[in-house]
């Protein structure tokens, strides 16, 4: 690999500060202008004189000033070195022109066009292809910007100045880096609505998109003023400028993005209706749009140093819209679906070869570590912390925090020592959860000693660090345990109580017990570790039926589903009378939550079980599982074949839609119902429900549950005819035909796919829809013959050319390749091997290639 890591051990602060800047933009598509006046002095924190350094990639560079006067100097590759000598000691203004070409940016980063629109993402290092600029978080300035061009609507970041026919300006107040600069220019449409802060500011709000789409915006806009009324209630933020823009682009790398005062979502990620998307897209929309507009404060005031230190914002702004969720739509199903997130992208990585901390130190290409580590475990961390320090230590905490911190660029070392100075707590042991990768796993032991006063138990729990790349030893992890005991009844006799694993094996012991009980371990999936709990298949089925903690109550079913299952894959054991009751028993149970009711009924996932498999020694047999997998169905489908309709016509939702959690999760059951049914009737009930559908969940989930069972086609058809000037709709066509077809035609599939005209590998959505599923049908993907690898391998190569961002992150595919035999893993690396070799790839999927390759 050509490039070089970048250290976090090499941190300097940068040798000089920006005051303002000041950027003009003249918008043509090939030929763009900016023009910046960059106000500029010395860092005091840095002695002596420096080069100034600029980064630059792209810039045809036009003019460069040194207060007012020309100055000589050739840009490199990267950036621009004015030379110490050439510096005054004190204040400077140095201004540069440069020409850069939107339209020919396929990259997506920096400043771009999509569908005509210029917009920009420069997270995490894009605006240096924008301009000459210090492009590094602690570099926080003021900025002004004057944008010309044709376009009707001309936006950036903060309060707007002034705007005429051809020109606006906007005006920062608050001095930030430039990953959160962002412009949007084209034909926009608004739709509007204001809040009033608590101190009584009066906010514009906007959603900005193409004309046609106003009508999909008032979710969007429903979920900005819950999340503006959720951040003051809850963390006392307010919001801090006249106005807060967000823009609907269609061609996006990401979900979204927090510029100050000017969000940019991928339209998929914001704009919805009852017809066109489904709830878990509806509920999806509203956490995005919590989260990039939390970011306003964790983020955006409080920034990082550094990008080793993405977890200070990332991870804390995923904890604060998981908040977010679970108090609008419900904690227990919040906290199922997160786990259940947590387990498929986290734990995965983490135990692969891209495993890394949630704290990293060193990197190539910093897009590469935005990962499900750093969001996910880096929130798992601040639930983990919360639990330890309570409730009002965790406020009084992020109190400090705002107080302290407020206009910085910090570091996880700042953070911590906020936890500390709030709460007096020492968590020098704890901080290794940031700085070590890998999943610990903790080992359950039990043991009961009856008395006449009363019995003893005592839980045993030993924690084990397994070694990840580059980290082979790790200490002992601070692994909050909470715990709950039963008595045989199934009453509660130990609340739920944290227990502080701190050493490699501690034992705890609970006294004055009437009879030895049921321990229900790690509730609330208190701490990201892998349990290993030897318990009978009855005691988890007690556990389903008893548990008073719901997390463990679900997790207690998922548990018997893995083991039925690993049984019928591994040797070839019957579906289990123990799960099929005692699941059937919880869905029918009507004190429950449906939503919670339609999670237990979901089985583990093929890629989940290969992964379990695996741990559990075994080398997974893709086109096995597959088949135990749909077995399993087919016999829970036949144990409720009598109530299926019953259950679905009690779970109508009648009266105009709503995407609230209550009428989503009878959807959720009544859907879970039909794909059952539609295993035994032929489709019936699945091509009525087709037909008769007034919303997208409804007519999605009965078009996946007959492609399920092989049929479907003229419903696709059908689904085509309706949609097809549909882009975001039409992702969703792509999508399941893919995600659904069999393991024998799944490269055909692809094939027909892309060979369509509206196949483009320029919408990442587009491409995402296809070859994300490729690699999601798991027993397609891992087809013995190899032929699903190579495909995807193809079209790895193909994009890397145009977006390697997108490219990188989607070689994710091959994350897991040792899980399989040796066959498999032969071909995968074979093409690993050959992206490796394609000349001219780019930093971002060579490093991964190279990661994975090990
Ligand atoms: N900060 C954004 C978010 O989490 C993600 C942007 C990442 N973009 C990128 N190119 N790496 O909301
Ligand atoms: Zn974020």
């Amino acid at each position: 690999m050509a490039d070089t890591a970048v250290y976090l051990r090499d941190y300097q602060p940068f040798a000089h500060c920006v005051d303002q800047v000041e950027l003009t933009f003249r918008l043509a598509p090939n030929s763009t202008r900016v023009s910046a006046r960059l106000h500029m002095r010395p860092n005091p924190a840095r002695e002596g004189r420096h080069d100034l350094r600029l980064d630059g990639e792209g810039l045809r560079l036009i003019a460069l000033m040194l207060d007012g006067r020309p100055l000589d100097a050739t840009p490199d590759d990267n950036g621009l070195t004015i030379p110490a000598a050439d510096l005054p000691g004190g204040p400077f203004v140095l201004e540069t022109e440069v020409e850069i070409a939107p339209e020919a940016n396929t990259a997506l980063e920096g400043l771009y066009m999509s569908n005509g629109m210029y917009c920009t993402q420069c997270e995490a290092e894009g605006f240096r292809k924008i301009t000459f600029y210090p492009d590094r978080p602690d570099v926080m300035a003021r900025f002004r910007v004057r944008v010309e061009g044709d376009a009707p609507v001309l936006l950036s970041n903060g309060n707007p100045m002034g705007a005429g026919p051809g020109w606006a300006e906007w005006d920062d107040p608050w001095p930030k880096p430039a990953y959160l600069f962002a412009l949007v220019a084209g034909d926009l449409r608004a739709h509007g609505d204001t809040y009033t802060t608590a101190s009584g500011r009066q906010v514009a709000l906007n959603i900005w998109v193409r004309p046609g789409d106003e009508h999909r915006c008032q979710w969007g806009m429903d979920s900005i003023k819950r999340s503006m009324e959720w951040d003051e209630r809850v963390y006392g933020r307010e919001y801090d400028l006249d106005v807060f823009n967000i823009v609907a682009v269609d061609d996006f790398n990401m979900g979204a993005m927090e510029n100050k005062g000017l969000n940019i979502f991928n339209s998929k990620c914001v704009l919805a209706t009852p017809e066109t998307m489904t709830d878990d897209e509806f509920a999806r929309i509203e956490g995005i749009i919590a989260h990039e507009y939390f970011h306003n404060w964790t983020g955006n005031r409080i920034t990082c140093r550094d990008w080793f230190q993405l977890c200070l914002k990332e991870g804390l702004t995923v904890y604060r819209d998981q908040q977010f969720s679970g108090d609008l739509r419900g904690h227990a199903v919040k906290r199922i679906e997160d786990v259940l997130a947590l387990r498929a992208r986290q734990f995965r990585e983490d135990q692969g070869p891209l495993a890394h901390p949630v704290r990293p130190d060193s990197f190539v290409e910093i897009n590469n570590f935005y990962t499900a580590t750093v969001y996910e475990k880096g929130a798992e961390i601040i639930g983990m912390l919360k639990l330890l320090v309570g409730d009002d230590g965790y406020q009084r905490a992020l109190d400090l925090y705002f107080n302290r911190h407020d206009g910085q660029a910090a570091t996880i070392e700042d953070w911590l020592k906020v936890f500390e100075d709030a709460t007096g707590r020492d968590l020098s042991q704890f901080s290794r959860w940031y700085f070590e990768a890998g999943t610990p796993r903790v080992k359950v032991y039990e043991a009961w000693s009856p008395g006449a006063e009363g019995g003893v138990y005592t839980l045993t729990l030993a924690q084990e660090n397994p070694p990840t790349p580059d980290q082979p030893t790790k200490g002992a992890k601070v692994i909050p345990v909470a715990v709950g005991l039963l008595n045989p009844n199934g009453d509660e006799v130990v609340p739920t109580t944290v227990l502080e694993l701190t050493k490699p094996v501690e034992s705890f012991r609970f006294e004055g017990l009437a009879t030895r009980p049921v321990p229900s371990i790690l509730r609330g999936f208190s701490a990201p570790v892998v349990l290993e709990h030897d318990i009978s298949t009855e005691t988890r089925a007690f556990l389903l039926a008893h548990d008073t903690d719901p997390f463990n109550r679900w997790e207690a079913g998922r548990a018997l589903s893995k083991e039925v299952l690993a049984a019928m894959v591994a040797q070839g054991a019957p579906v289990s009378r123990h799960w099929l009751s005692g699941l059937a028993r919880l869905v029918r149970d009507e004190s429950l939550d449906p939503a919670f009711r339609a999670l237990a009924m979901r089985l583990p996932s093929e890629d989940d079980m290969a992964a379990t498999l695996a741990d559990a020694g075994h080398v997974p047999d893709p086109a096995a599982i597959h088949d135990a997998r749909g077995r399993m169905s087919d016999a829970l489908a036949a144990e409720l074949a009598p109530e299926l309709p019953g259950l679905r016509e009690a779970m109508a939702t009648p009266g105009p839609f709503s995407a609230e959690a209550g009428p989503a999760g009878r959807r959720a059951l009544a859907n879970a119902c039909l794909a059952l049914q539609t295993r035994l009737d032929g489709g019936t009930a699945a091509r009525a429900a087709f037909d008769a559908a007034t919303n997208m969940t409804d007519r999605l989930s009965a078009l996946v549950s007959l492609l399920t069972v092989g049929q479907g086609r003229s419903q696709l058809a059908a689904f085509e005819h309706d949609w097809q000037g549909d882009r975001l709709v039409m992702d969703k066509w792509f999508s399941v035909q893919v995600l659904h077809a069999l393991p024998d035609a799944l490269v055909d599939t692809v094939n027909r796919l892309t060979a369509r005209p509206d196949f483009t590998m320029g919408n990442p959505n587009r491409f995402r829809a296809v070859m994300g599923a490729l690699s999601a049908n798991h027993a397609g993907f891992h087809h013995a013959s190899g032929a699903a690898y190579r495909l995807l391998a193809d079209w790895l190569i193909r994009l890397d050319a145009k977006n390697p961002q997108t490219a990188a992150r989607m070689s994710t595919a091959f994350e897991t390749w040792r899980r399989y035999d040796a066959g498999r893993q032969e071909r995968i690396r074979a093409e690993l091997s050959r992206i490796a070799q394609t000349p001219g790839l780019s930093r971002d999927l060579a490093e991964m290639v190279g990661r994975m390759l090990g």
